[in-house]
């Protein structure tokens, strides 16, 4: 199953007119900047929580085992790190096409962490996509990723990077960790105790 996203972004033409614009990222492009950019930032949003809710038939999975990646999800108060990247419109053509499996763009808010702000972009695949998964246990989605893999290698990769990427960024996020941790059991390796960055 495939959801083509890239015609509906083309149309989003809010920064057209500007020479650069952030994009937010609070998923593989946190650990996998695959296009140029000016400049990057830690930076935060408010009103979305990270979660493992996307299914991934195309990346991290298969139509026969999808696996899961992360969306953003609307909740009251939730505050979601990640990293900020300032690029040029054109790099846009390139990111609609990495995510076209039912990720669009969305306008946002964005708090680097010196407490300045900017108005900025961010992928997201809402439940009304076709590839949506929804959600389930934390221990049912690292099953889930455990068996997954897909052209972009296995999904277990994708979550412990992106673990660790969080990590390092010095952030907080219990259900990656707590995704992790449970992956880590079911695969007989150690368990990483905290969100402190690895030495
Ligand atoms: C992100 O890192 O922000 C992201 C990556 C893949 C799809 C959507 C968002």
């Amino acid at each position: 199953m495939s959801v083509n996203t890239i015609a509906i972004n083309r149309q989003m033409r809010r920064f057209d007119d500007h020479a650069s614009v952030w994009l937010f990222g609070y998923g593989s492009i946190i650990f996998k900047a695959d296009f140029p950019y000016l400049e990057r930032r830690p930076a935060h949003i408010t009103g979305w929580a990270r979660r493992f809710w996307q299914g991934s038939h195309d990346h991290r999975g298969t139509a026969e085992a999808p696996g899961r990646v992360v969306t953003l999800v609307p909740e009251a108060g939730a505050d979601c790190a990640g990293m900020a990247y300032l690029i040029t419109p054109e790099v846009f053509a390139h990111l609609d096409h990495r995510e076209k499996n039912g990720y669009l763009r969305l306008a946002t808010a964005m708090r680097f962490e010196d407490g300045e702000t900017a108005e900025g972009l961010i992928y997201i695949a809402a439940e009304d996509n076709e590839a949506f998964a929804g959600p389930a246990s934390e221990l049912e989605i690292a099953r889930q990723i455990a068996g997954a893999v897909g052209p972009s290698g296995r999904n277990s990769e994708y979550l412990l990077k992106l673990a660790q990427a969080l990590r390092d960024l010095g952030a907080e996020d219990s259900h990656v960790f707590a995704i992790e941790r449970h992956l880590l059991q079911l695969t007989g390796q150690p368990v990483v105790l905290s969100s402190a960055p690895r030495p």
